[in-house]
């Protein structure tokens, strides 16, 4: 990922130097939902990044005292916190990038789809004023189903008249790092070396792991690859069930989504070869949302990637997962047309 062969670009330059400003461009990013399980530790990773230059911090509750709290880091961004529907505007004003992770988490016994009632409307409403505050903004949706509050988002923006299709991503890079994690666990080899597509979607059996493409090659069975497949699509279950009704995966989340963010940025920025497995409107398979790895650019999407050679297994899989998935998105659309 951009992350970890990133020694050439301007981020760790500047990491490395301090955090100098001077020829990085001025960046806005809003985090919606920023005073949440997530929010918060995902406000301090984009407050440590040296790319940004302001960071607005929105939640319906909380967010004076995350925003005070994290101003006082000294780092580039200047760091504004804004509180209730009337100052939304205002956060979302002039951004770049807008990170979702606003909505309820799961509990023990819940599916992503559990959390479709709640966490629609809380997207379509953001989604409506980020079509009118920043309409040329990256949007980063963290928000659960993301496999219908993708779709929600897209149609949201499709009525505002601003719907651009290289603009809006599902943040499934926490599928990512959990591939890498447990792949490298497995096969005994160096973490930091490990690098493994997820395609698909994010929920269940709909992410899609492609440890066939995984790098450095391991020598592991397909009994095992079957066991590493499955605990990463279950990899957010099981951190639901050790919380035990605190919540779900909010810092493993938030380094998550911080890698996210920091590759759209590096896109705008114009720093070359940026790809992230996400979400995105896609045509690589019959399903109008897929994700798959995509190359970031300076107008976001610059290329969604195909899937690569199979496995038989992922090949199965992918069989599996598309009803699933189509039925998801789908929910989302209608949901977004109905209400
Ligand atoms: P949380 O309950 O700790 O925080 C959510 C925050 O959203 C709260 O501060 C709440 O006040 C805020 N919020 C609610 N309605 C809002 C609105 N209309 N505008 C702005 N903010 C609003 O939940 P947590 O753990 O931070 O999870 C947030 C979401 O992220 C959930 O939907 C969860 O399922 C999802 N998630 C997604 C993952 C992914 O891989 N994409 C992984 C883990 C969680």
């Amino acid at each position: 990922s951009s992350f970890t062969n990133s020694t050439s670009s301007i981020s760790t330059h500047l990491t490395r130097r301090g955090y100098g400003t001077e020829s990085v461009p001025e960046r806005k990013v809003a985090v919606l939902g920023a005073a949440g399980g997530i929010g918060q530790p995902l406000a301090l990773l984009m407050k440590l990044n040296p790319l940004v230059s302001r960071l607005a911090l929105y939640d319906i509750a909380g967010t004076p005292g995350v925003a005070a709290d994290i101003s006082h880091i000294n780092s580039r961004s200047e760091v504004a916190g804004y509180m209730g529907e009337e100052q939304l505007g205002q956060a979302l004003e002039g951004s770049d990038v807008v990170i979702i992770p606003a909505g309820v988490p799961r509990k023990p016994g819940m599916t992503r789809d559990d959390l479709f009632n709640i966490n629609a409307g809380i997207v379509k409403s953001l989604c409506t004023a980020i079509s009118k505050y920043c309409p040329n903004a990256l949007v980063n949706m963290i928000s659960n189903p993301v496999n219908s509050t993708v779709p929600i988002a897209a149609e949201v923006f499709k009525k505002a008249g601003t719907y651009d299709e290289k603009k809006l991503f599902g943040v499934t890079t926490l599928d990512v790092v959990r591939a890498k994690t447990f792949y490298a666990g497995k096969g005994k080899i160096p973490v930091a070396d490990v690098n493994v597509p997820v395609v698909g979607g994010h929920a269940g059996i709909t992410i899609l792991p492609l440890f066939s493409q995984a790098t450095p090659k391991s020598n592991l069975s397909d009994e095992e690859i079957v066991a590493l497949t499955k605990r990463t699509q279950d990899g957010g279950t099981e951190v639901v069930e050790a919380k035990a009704g605190k919540g779900s995966a909010t810092l493993s989340m938030a380094y998550a989504g911080a890698i996210f963010a920091d590759a759209c940025l590096k896109g705008l920025n114009g720093v070359s070869d940026v790809v992230e497995c996400s979400f995105v409107q896609s045509s690589i398979t019959e399903l109008p949302f897929f994700a798959s790895k995509v190359k970031l650019g300076k107008n976001g999407v610059e290329e969604v990637l195909g899937l690569g050679p199979l496995s038989d297994y992922e090949r199965q899989g992918l069989e599996l997962l598309i009803p699933e998935l189509k039925a998801s998105i789908e929910k989302g659309v209608k949901f977004a047309n109905q209400n």
